[in-house]
Formats: structure tokens, sequence, C-alpha cells
């Protein structure tokens, strides 16, 4: 076991099904929110984005709404969200929605009480690395997809469109003061995005768990995690109302974000946000599972010991003479979970992705998000990033 490591997570979570309506009593941070949406109509249309305003306003919380987020979020848009922040008086955000609009929240949060550009804050890539003097406003995630762990963790990823940057930024400001997890909000999903959502979790406690920064309590939360999506994640895609299996994977996701908090994700992810950087129509979520295979294949041969703990997680048996070959059972369980979520097919190509583009991607993933490849298990070469892009046409 690992003797040294911090454990941070400042975040109160109040989670189970129905819980929703106890923001009506709830203590909050403020009293005038600015609630923070996508710019689809779903929260609207599915009635959440209405109870959210009445029973904050049942607990003497006013509220405006900022609707323009889009589903890859843009910095443009982080600017524009802290303006009507200030111009208000907001003295807290609520993100509601998907990881875009719970990461906006936070982004927003700290551009409401910091001069001036997003941008200037964040480390990595053309980011300026700035320190945020001025903390945040309080943050109240409610999330209404089982997925980026957002709920339980201080990232942000926001994309800066000119230069095809997709950076994840958060500091201990950034972390959610409250998150109320609803799987009653999450029957909505359709088994596409649900498929999506629930392998970035998935990949959130897998990237965790062999990422060299793990410690025993994000350990005990990826195994289970990964445990409880090999499990419900196939039954919440084939039924969507499913309630025990969409509150096993809203735990799944929020315990797989108190992963990202205490460990972190590696350069799988960072190679997925080049993806969706250069392609903006790629769901995170999908763009991960493209490459997975390719991607954990090569880090499964190059640092095999913590691959077999996943493998049992996920109910694999183990066979093989070395642990090379025992590490690929791991591969084999993530095969067969993709196919039962029906996503066998699911190919970079389809995305108008061309193998062509292999080195420009990998270029980006490294500079971007250079520091996810630091907390691999085996240091990746530019070569080999391209060759794993290569491996996925
Ligand atoms: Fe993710």
């Amino acid at each position: 076991m690992k003797g040294n490591f911090n454990y941070y997570m400042p975040t109160e979570i109040v989670f189970g099904p129905g819980r929703l309506k106890e923001l009506s009593r709830l203590p909050l941070p403020g009293k005038k929110a600015l609630i923070v949406i996508g710019k689809g109509n779903s929260m609207k249309k599915y009635g959440y984005l209405d109870r959210v305003i009445s029973y904050l306003k049942e607990n003497g919380v006013e509220s405006v709404v900022f609707d323009k987020i889009l589903p890859n979020p843009i910095a443009d848009h982080v600017g524009e969200g802290a303006k009507v922040a200030r111009e208000n008086g907001c003295d807290f955000v609520v993100g509601l929605g998907g990881g875009s609009s719970i990461d906006s929240s936070k982004a927003i949060a700290v551009m409401a009480k910091n001069p001036g550009d997003y941008w200037d804050y964040v480390s990595g890539g053309s980011g300026k690395g700035k320190k945020v003097e001025n903390g945040a406003l309080p943050i109240v995630a409610i999330p209404t997809t089982a997925g980026t762990g957002t709920e339980a963790d201080p990232w942000a990823v926001i994309t800066k469109v000119d230069t095809n940057e997709k950076i994840g930024f958060g500091c201990k400001y950034t972390f959610p003061t409250l998150s109320i997890v609803d799987p009653e909000l999450m029957v909505t999903n359709s088994p596409e995005f649900t498929a999506y959502q629930g392998m970035d979790a998935f990949f959130h406690a897998v990237e965790g768990y062999l990422a060299v920064v793990n410690q025993p309590a994000s350990d005990v939360h990826a195994l289970q995690s990964v445990k409880l999506i090999t499990e419900y994640l196939p039954k919440a895609v084939a039924q969507g109302n499913d309630i025990e299996a969409r509150t096993a994977m809203a735990w799944a996701s929020t315990s797989a974000g108190i992963v990202e908090s205490l460990s972190s994700c590696m350069s799988h992810h960072s190679m997925e946000h080049a993806v969706s950087a250069y392609h903006p129509e790629v769901p995170h979520g999908a763009g991960l599972i493209m490459l997975s295979v390719s991607y954990f294949s090569f880090m499964a041969s190059k640092a095999p010991e913590r691959f077999i703990d996943l493998a049992e997680a996920m109910g694999e048996e183990i066979h093989g003479n070395t642990k090379e070959e025992q590490a690929q059972c791991f591969i084999k369980g993530l095969k067969k979970l993709i196919k039962n979520i029906g996503m066998q097919d699911l190919k970079l190509s389809n995305f108008g992705v061309k193998k062509e583009e292999a080195e420009t991607l990998a270029k980006n993933a490294m500079d971007t998000m250079g520091g996810l490849f630091e907390v691999d298990p085996y240091r990746l070469s530019l070569e080999e990033v391209v060759t794993i892009y290569e491996g996925c046409f």
C-alpha cells in the first residue's frame, strides 16, 4: 500500500432517487443563483429546470438562467455566463444537466470573481496558468447524466475553439459545495448517451486505478465503480427506466468522480480530448470507447500489474502464465462490455476522423494535456501515441 497521499474531498453529496426535491429545504450557499444549463431543450422539456427554479424559490432563493452551453462547452460562454452572474448579483451558481453544464458552471463561478479571461487561468497548452486569487462563487451541481463525475471532482473541461484546445482545469475552489445526485433525473437519457456516459465513468475509475498517483481510497472507489458499471451499464442501456440500474450507475459515476479527485485520469483522456477538440461532434464517452482497446492493450503490455485487479473487478477469470498475459484478461472484459452496450461497431472513421490525423492528434494531446502522460504507469513517446491512434482504424 502507498504510504504517502493527500485526501481532500470537500463536496457534500446528497444521493438517492427522488432527492432533488430536498433542494427546497437544504441549506444553500447564497440567496441568488445563476442556473447554468445546456442550449438544448431537454432541461425544459422534462421539467427539470422548472422544478429547480421552484424548489429554489421555496428555499428563499431567486434565480437567473444562463442557457447557452454547448455539448462540448466553449470558453466564450464562460466569460459570457460570468458577466450575467455579475450583472445580476448572483452569489452562487447551479450547474444543472450533463457534464458540459456543470463544468461550465464551475468555470463561470471562477470568472465571476476573478479578472481577465478564463484562458489566463487554465494550465496546459496556451493557457497562462495564472493563480485564482479571489476564489470562486459556491457551486451546486445537479447532474442529469451518469458519467462525468463532475459532481464529485474539481474539473471543468472547456474548449478554446480558435486553437483546438480542450483542457481540464480545476482548483480547490471548483469542487461543488453541494451535489444532489438523483438517479430519477437520469431515466430520460437515450440508450446511446447512457452508454457513452457510463463508459466515461468506467474509464475514470480504470485510469484512476492505473495512474501512479493512485491511493488507498481511490482504489476502493475505482474497483467498486468498475464492478458496478460492468453489471449495471448494460441494464441501464437496455431498460432506461430501470431505477435500480440507474441508481447503481449514478453512484458508479459519482464514485469514479471521487477517484478523479483523489487520483487522476491518464493520457487516454488527453488523447480523447484531442479527438473531440478537432471533431467537436464526437461525444467524449464515444471518443474514449473508440480509443480504449488500442490504448489499454498497449498499456497492459507495458505495465500489466494493476490490470489484473481490474479484470477481476469485471468478473473475468484470470488466466495466462505471465503478468502480461493475465493483464490481457482486462482487454477481454473491456471488449465484452463494449459489446454488451451495443458499441462494438463504433469507429473513429464514422465521425470523419482520418488515420492521417494521428500525428496532429498525438501532438495536440501531449501539448495541451501533457500532465496526464506524467501519471501513466508507462511513459509513452510521441511515436507510441501515434501508433495507438493508428490502431483505432
Ligand atoms: Fe471523462
